[in-house]
């Protein structure tokens, strides 16, 4: 049988070609949105950290969740130096979530709160694709629109404390293999993870309507 590690992976491959194809995630690598759009999207990035970081503290001493919990992860200070220089000193009173963005956010918040198997779904979906396919955006970002190499503008994109990520997610790999849940429970955590890619794609979906290139 399949470890768990593959099981998510190849559960939600699909859903992943389908949120690296979008839309609006095709014009951003193609280099074709504005900076203006590439702000709004990190400012939703901000909600789902939020949300996903606010309730990592209270699940440190879970047994299903509390191994996943590791500071090198944490992103809510990089991408608040990242909206400073995108939008200000005062980016944080001009925030806001769009509706797809909110749902997204509630559903961790309810998982973070409820079920340590649906917030490692969450987990998973967000820190390893940030350690992935989060470089190539970066390098992206980089040049189209010329944040220091590194810096103020792609620092969620940025983990000091992770300096071979390669080895990070192959030991990310082991935590999940080494989780103590049954197979039911581990479906219901592959669907969780499924359906975080489905909110993902839902925010992606609301920016390319927001920032249509004909704009
Ligand atoms: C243009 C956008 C994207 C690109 C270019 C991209 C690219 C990649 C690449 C190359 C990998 C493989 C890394 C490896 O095997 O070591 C990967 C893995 C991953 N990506 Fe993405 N990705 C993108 C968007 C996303 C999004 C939007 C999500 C979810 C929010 C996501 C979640 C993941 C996850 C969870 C993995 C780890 C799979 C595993 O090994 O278990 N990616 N991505």
């Amino acid at each position: 049988m399949d470890s768990f590690s593959t099981l998510i992976r190849t559960a939600s491959h699909e859903q992943h070609v389908a949120a690296e194809t979008s839309t609006f995630m095709s014009d951003l690598l193609g280099g074709r949105l504005g900076v203006a759009a590439y702000a709004r999207y990190t400012e939703q990035l901000w909600f789902v950290y939020e949300a996903l970081e606010s309730g990592a503290g209270r699940l440190a001493a879970d047994p299903v969740a509390g191994p996943f919990i590791r500071p090198e992860l944490l992103r809510l200070a990089a991408l608040e130096r990242d909206l400073a220089h995108l939008r200000g000193p005062h980016w944080r009173a001009g925030l806001s979530a769009l509706p797809a963005t909110r749902a997204y956010a509630n559903r961790i918040r309810v998982c973070a709160t409820h079920w340590p198997g649906g917030y490692v779904a969450h987990h998973y979906t967000r820190y390893l694709g940030d350690l992935s396919g989060g470089q190539i955006i970066r390098d992206r970002a980089e040049k189209t629109w010329g944040f220091a190499k590194k810096g103020d503008g792609v620092r969620f994109y940025v983990f000091e404390g992770v300096p071979n990520p390669a080895a990070f997610k192959r030991s990310y790999r082991d935590l999940l293999d080494a989780v103590d849940a049954d197979e039911l429970e581990k479906q219901r955590i592959t669907a969780e993870c499924r359906r975080a890619f489905t909110l993902n794609t839902a925010v992606f979906h609301a920016l390319s309507t927001e920032f249509p290139l004909t704009a």
